[in-house]
């Protein structure tokens, strides 16, 4: 059923989105150990525009992570440019870089990532702590984002009370709470089974929905096909993107 949704809308721009959030031009990225250089991203393109849902997948050593890591402010480009919702990304120093990674990008790991020793509410909340948003406020927020990913009734919980499949959706409440402008989730799916992997699909769905912006890498062909658009990456490259696709099939049936 998903996959017949995912092929009807995949092929097809489904609706208008906004202005990009992403813009990446031209982007290398070379590591360098002593003497030697490797080049992961080898010039690579992409634009993502608000209100898109997109999954990045390809094969081990393709580059997913280092992209990953670029898209969430957490490493910079060697050359090429990166915007991330209008702002040039490529100039900023490390605290700048903390600063719009908190304010624009709520992150969603596959290992969860919660403080054990916080109640739900209080992980949720810590986006808000580093924004520096009144502690009432930060609770309210919290406890509303907690009833928005389903689990209104746990707020006290801590992760260890959870299963896995709550703990993740307290990830994503947390990912939400700062109101960001972009999810940005890597194998959100991982680690969970195959019930709470359709619950938290379920939400970013809703989110997607609600216009959220949400860039999900994963190795799982049903995991991607749920979202509207699969961009395939390959040796640094990028090697496929049904947006170009759908394009092109736009071109064709115009031209037919
Ligand atoms: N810090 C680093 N120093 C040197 N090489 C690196 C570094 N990080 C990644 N690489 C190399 O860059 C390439 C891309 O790595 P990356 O982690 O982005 O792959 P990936 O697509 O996320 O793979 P996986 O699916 O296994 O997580 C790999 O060949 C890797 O060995
Ligand atoms: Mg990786």
């Amino acid at each position: 059923m998903t996959t017949t949704r995912a092929i009807a809308n995949g092929n097809m721009p489904d609706k208008e989105y906004g202005e990009p959030v992403i813009e990446l031009t031209a982007a290398r990225k070379v590591y360098r150990s002593g003497t030697i250089e490797f080049e992961a991203l080898r010039g690579v393109d992409l634009e993502i525009r608000q209100g898109e849902y997109v999954a990045i997948m390809g094969p081990s050593g393709s580059g997913k992570s280092t992209l990953m890591n670029i898209l969430g402010c957490l490493d910079t480009l060697t050359t090429g440019h990166y915007r991330l919702a209008g702002h040039d990304v490529d100039d900023l120093d490390e605290a700048e870089l903390a600063e719009i990674r908190n304010k624009e990008i709520g992150f969603v790991f596959q290992q969860f990532n919660l403080l054990p020793s916080l109640e739900a509410w209080r992980n949720v909340e810590l986006p808000l702590m580093y924004a520096r948003v009144p502690g009432h406020e930060r609770r309210a927020r919290a406890e509303r984002a907690l009833e928005r990913v389903g689990l209104g009734s746990r707020f006290v919980n801590k992760p260890g009370e959870l299963s896995g499949g709550q703990q993740q959706r307290v990830a994503v409440a947390r990912a939400l709470v700062g109101e960001p402008t972009m999810i940005l989730a890597d194998e959100p799916t991982g680690n969970l089974d195959s019930v709470s992997t359709e619950d938290v699909l379920g939400l970013f769905d809703e989110l997607h929905d609600l216009g959220r912006t949400i860039v999900l890498i994963t190795h799982e062909l049903e995991v991607a096909q749920r979202a509207r658009r699969i961009v395939r990456v390959k040796d640094g490259l990028i090697q496929g993107d049904t947006a170009e696709g759908a394009l092109l099939a736009t071109v064709a049936g115009g031209a037919a």
